[in-house]
């Protein structure tokens, strides 16, 4: 067993080591983060012994196998199990991504398992987005039309212009990305972070929109947009491969080219 240890001033205490499973040849260590909203205590990390013979691949598989055959009240996101619906996201071995696409053997030791960082936690994985949820409702995230809201036939797009939106069409909204960003963590309810950016972004560049100027004045503000200091947690976190401060930079650009 691996010896846990938590920082001498940490409010997480060292909470229950279940038993482990019988006959199992092949075993990993988990230690999972778990506060219960209920019942007044200090939140805990708790260790479990997965049967990898029993278990799938990836870290989800070894939640869910977890939930099922040990302890059903670990509580936590998933629904699509193939990194699409962007439920599972969680801080795993000091990264925030999708419990579903990372494989238990990328991780040396014992899995360390916690909700995503600097965000309300709901119970033991599951964080609070209600605040990111309504920021990415701000940025009016659907088509806008000044001719007609219901077209009588499609919307063509030149080859050009389609892939203009590669690398933004791709999110997610896991939030992973705001969850790593420092500027998020410090003014979170001003600025807009990483993710609902990167879909502002990903609209600002759709050929068929027609709100561009109305969209940069919504987002022009000294907390929405400029908190971005370009450390880049966003991209080195982000589980779809996206670079959500590049997407930052490109609407700077847009600010300044609007004002020459
Ligand atoms: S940019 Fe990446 S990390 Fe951020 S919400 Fe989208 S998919 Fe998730
Ligand atoms: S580059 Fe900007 S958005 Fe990305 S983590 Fe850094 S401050 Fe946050
Ligand atoms: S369960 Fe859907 S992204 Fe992981």
């Amino acid at each position: 067993m691996v010896q846990l240890t938590l920082p001498k001033n940490s409010k997480v205490g060292v909470g229950k080591i279940w038993p482990r499973p019988k006959d199992a040849k092949r075993v990993t260590e988990f230690h999972i983060y778990r506060w219960n909203p209920d019942d007044g205590q200090n939140p805990r990390m708790d260790t479990y012994f997965v049967d990898r013979d029993e278990c799938g691949p990836m870290v989800l598989d070894a939640i869910i196998w977890i939930k099922n055959r040990i302890d059903p009240t670990l509580t936590f996101r998933r629904s699509c199990r193939e990194g699409i619906c962007g439920s599972c996201s969680m801080n795993i071995a000091g990264l925030n991504t999708l419990a579903c696409t990372k494989a238990i053997d990328d991780v040396k030791g014992a899995v360390k398992i916690y909700p995503l960082p600097h965000m309300e936690v709901v119970k033991d994985l599951v964080p609070d987005l209600s605040v990111f949820y309504a920021q990415h409702a701000f940025i009016e995230p659907w088509l806008q039309n000044k001719v007609s809201a219901t077209p009588e036939k499609e919307w063509n797009q030149s080859h050009e212009d389609r892939e203009k939106l590669d690398g933004l069409y791709e999110c997610i909204l896991c939030a992973c990305c705001s969850a790593s960003c420092p500027s998020y963590w410090w003014n979170g309810d001003r600025y807009l972070g990483p993710a609902v950016l990167l879909q502002a972004y990903r609209w600002l560049s759709d050929s068929r929109d027609e709100a561009t100027g109305e969209r940069l004045d919504q987002i022009e503000d000294p907390f929405r947009l400029y908190r971005c200091h370009t450390i880049l947690n966003c991209a080195n976190t982000c589980p779809k491969g996206l670079n959500p401060a590049k997407a930052i930079a490109e609407i700077k650009k847009m600010m300044i080219a609007r004002q020459l």
